[in-house]
């Protein structure tokens, strides 16, 4: 099975990434053929300064590399270095309804938060269809967030394969319940836009402070508590095992847990966690031309399979003559 997924390089990495997406895509490497890209054409639409791009590109990279993601074991690359995308997203464009983007949610929230709606916000999905059916992906692991934009890809390969025959995969998003939204420090959807993240790397001070500030309710210590009701509990129960769950639990409802008490373990957990992953993020980032070898080599092995899938559509709509 062909697995495949993208992360925009836009700001710093939170839980919710990680959790929501980076972790599985990770896992997927060892049993799918993965192939995993740092969506730089798709931040553009957020971000317009060019050295903050180049080196948000640099560091999303170094991030999912350090987190475990071996370049030997999937296919590894910058959108921008296979620029064929865009040709099948124009191509694509042509069997995209109004409507069927007009109806996109992210593209109205991002509206509605201030973000001016041009055509690059507008043609979001298009480009984000032309990344998984390029590369004929089965399955596409993402937060419920992109659900719809899963569905999007399925119409338009469906109206595309309707026309010139079965040249596109009808992808399947995947998107698991356990941990389909991770919760902020304020215990609505964890998210750069909403502030209320917890950032992976970051020094120990500011990680703390990020944690001190999750939302709890005023009960007192020795009540009982329910641990389904609180933000510290949601995320910590993400990086404990069933028994470990267990136990944390039962300690909420005994009573005589503290809030700070609790705030102060996840604390310590999310920073040995991610310590050794952070030594190995400073590593490739300290060596930038390594980091760009990487890349182009794994540039080249997507736009190996790039140039086949584009090479049949072309022939079949009329571009190659
Ligand atoms: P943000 O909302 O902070 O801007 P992105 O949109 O860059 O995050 O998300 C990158 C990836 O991480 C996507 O696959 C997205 O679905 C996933 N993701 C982001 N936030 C969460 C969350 N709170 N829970 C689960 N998955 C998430
Ligand atoms: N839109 C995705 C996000 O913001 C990133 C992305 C771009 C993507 N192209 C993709 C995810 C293709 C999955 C498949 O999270």
């Amino acid at each position: 099975m062909r697995v495949l997924s993208g992360i925009q390089p836009s700001g710093s990495l939170h839980l919710g990434n990680y959790f929501g997406m980076m972790s599985k895509m990770i896992d997927y490497q060892e049993h799918e053929e993965l192939f995993c890209f740092i969506a730089n054409y798709h931040a553009q639409t957020s971000v317009s300064d060019g050295k903050v791009l180049a080196r948000g590109t640099l560091e999303a990279a170094a991030n999912f590399l350090a987190l475990g993601l071996d370049p030997e074991k999937s296919i590894f690359w910058v959108q921008s270095d296979v620029p064929e995308v865009q040709e099948l997203a124009w191509l694509l464009s042509n069997f995209t309804p109004m409507g069927l983007l007009e109806r996109c949610h992210s593209y109205k929230d991002k509206v509605a938060q201030g973000i001016k709606p041009n055509h690059g916000l507008f043609a979001y999905p298009v480009l984000m269809t032309a990344d998984i059916l390029l590369f004929k992906s089965d399955r596409v692991p993402v937060g419920k967030d992109q659900k719809q934009h899963l569905e999007v890809a399925r119409d338009i390969a469906i109206k595309f394969n309707n026309e010139y025959g079965d040249i596109f995969v009808v992808p399947e998003a995947e998107i698991d319940d356990e941990v389909a939204t991770i919760p902020g420090l304020d215990g609505q959807k964890m998210s750069k836009s909403y502030g209320n993240t917890i950032d992976l790397f970051q020094d120990e001070k500011a990680l703390r402070k990020q944690v001190m500030r999750i939302v709890t309710a005023p009960i007192p210590v020795e009540e009982p508590k329910d641990p389904d009701q609180c933000n510290v509990y949601k995320i910590y129960r993400l990086f404990l095992d069933k028994s470990a769950d267990q136990e944390l639990r039962k300690r909420y409802q005994a009573g005589g847990l503290g809030f700070g008490e609790v705030k102060q373990e996840l604390f310590e957990t999310i920073r040995d966690t991610f310590a050794p992953f952070a030594v190995r993020r400073n590593e490739l980032l300290g060596d930038l031309e390594g980091l760009r070898s990487i890349l182009a080599e794994g540039s080249d092995r997507a736009r190996g399979v790039a140039n086949r899938t584009l090479g049949k559509v072309r022939k079949k709509t009329g571009l190659a003559y």
